[in-house]
């Protein structure tokens, strides 16, 4: 049927019509909050690159996480910052590291809100890699061990899911199989799947210092003009054991999130990176935009496009405009 007989104005004409015809609505309940620890006191220390983001110490950490659970934000997924780094990233996988100080602190005072733990090394190396660097080279297979154990002391401290961020292959099987023998066959592991090198990371590394000291994550990481290839690393996660798999970014990889979520039948998620938080907050600071209203229609593209989760530094935000 075409004009003048059909007129798709005529669902659109009032807010209620608008209402019933919506095909995708953002709710609180799609959003992950990701958090930064830092070892320390009574620290809440403002990101510069993230306004509105900030550092937490441990002791901090239960009032945020609270917020978020108040706010029916189901999950966080925590980020250490520890205060001494090394060639093998042995903070990341000690008992007392921060991420593993941090998930316990949250569970004991929020015990219904889901802690999920970013599982890499490059916020504790000092060559800034995720893995284990010989000569100039991330070596991958020396890596996967690291991994595991690093994932395994998160699952002990009480994380109710890892999230491998490496994109070293073979990974999740390597973490699936330590958390098995341990006990741990009912933690699941969220894998950063589709993964790219991508210049949207830039504020999220000031804030983890996390940069690499040399060379680049491009041996690691997806070059951002590939999509089938996304395709072939969403299928070996599946096949190592993945419950849950990630785009990242999110707005730029759009059509990578759609189509993962037409070829398989896991759960999605998507990372809406600190450089698509940081641009839409500069550019409504310089008042060239509207920065509430482009959150929400990022957001909502997101889920539009097949996400099933998004993990979000807009989250509080976002859930504050959706409980009104
Ligand atoms: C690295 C890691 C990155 C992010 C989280 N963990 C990217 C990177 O430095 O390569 C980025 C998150 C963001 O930008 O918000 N394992
Ligand atoms: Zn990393």
């Amino acid at each position: 049927m075409l004009f003048p007989d059909y007129r798709p104005r005529r669902m659109r004409q009032n807010r209620t019509f608008r209402r019933m015809i919506r095909e995708t609505e953002l709710l609180a309940a799609d959003m992950i909050l990701p958090l930064f620890a830092v070892e320390g006191n009574g620290i809440r220390e403002p990101i510069e690159s993230m306004p509105g983001q900030f550092h937490y110490s441990v002791d901090r950490m239960a009032e945020i996480a609270g917020q978020a659970a108040h706010a029916g934000i189901p999950a966080v997924i925590l980020f250490g910052v520890p205060d001494r780094k090394d060639a093998l990233g042995t903070r990341a996988y000690a008992d007392d590291g921060i991420v593993q100080k941090a998930t316990r602190t949250i569970k004991d005072a929020h015990p219904e809100l889901a802690v999920i733990t970013d599982v890499c090394l490059c916020q504790y190396t000092e060559h800034g890699h995720c893995g284990v660097v010989e000569g100039d080279i991330v070596d991958n297979d020396a890596t996967l061990d690291l991994l595991a154990r690093t994932a395994l002391s998160h699952a002990r401290a009480g994380a109710d899911m890892v999230a491998p961020s490496d994109m070293m292959d073979g990974r999740v099987t390597e973490i699936r199989e330590a958390l098995d023998e341990n006990g741990y066959t009912h933690t699941p592991i969220m894998a950063y799947s589709a993964k790219y090198c991508s210049a949207y990371y830039g504020p999220f590394r000031d804030a983890a210092d996390s940069a690499p000291k040399f060379g680049d994550r491009r041996t690691y990481q997806m070059d951002p003009a590939n999509a089938m290839e996304a395709i072939r690393e969403v299928t070996l996660d599946v096949e190592e054991g993945a419950d849950v798999i990630m785009v990242k970014p999110a707005l730029a990889y759009l059509d990578v999130i759609c189509r993962v979520r037409e070829e398989f039948d896991l759960p999605v998620a998507a990372y809406n990176v600190s450089g698509e938080y940081a641009m839409i907050k500069a550019a409504d600071k310089m008042g060239w935009l509207d920065g509430s209203r482009v959150m929400m229609e990022t957001l909502t593209a997101i889920k539009r496009a097949g996400a099933d989760m998004i993990l979000t530094y807009f989250a509080l935000e976002a859930a504050d405009i959706l409980n009104k």
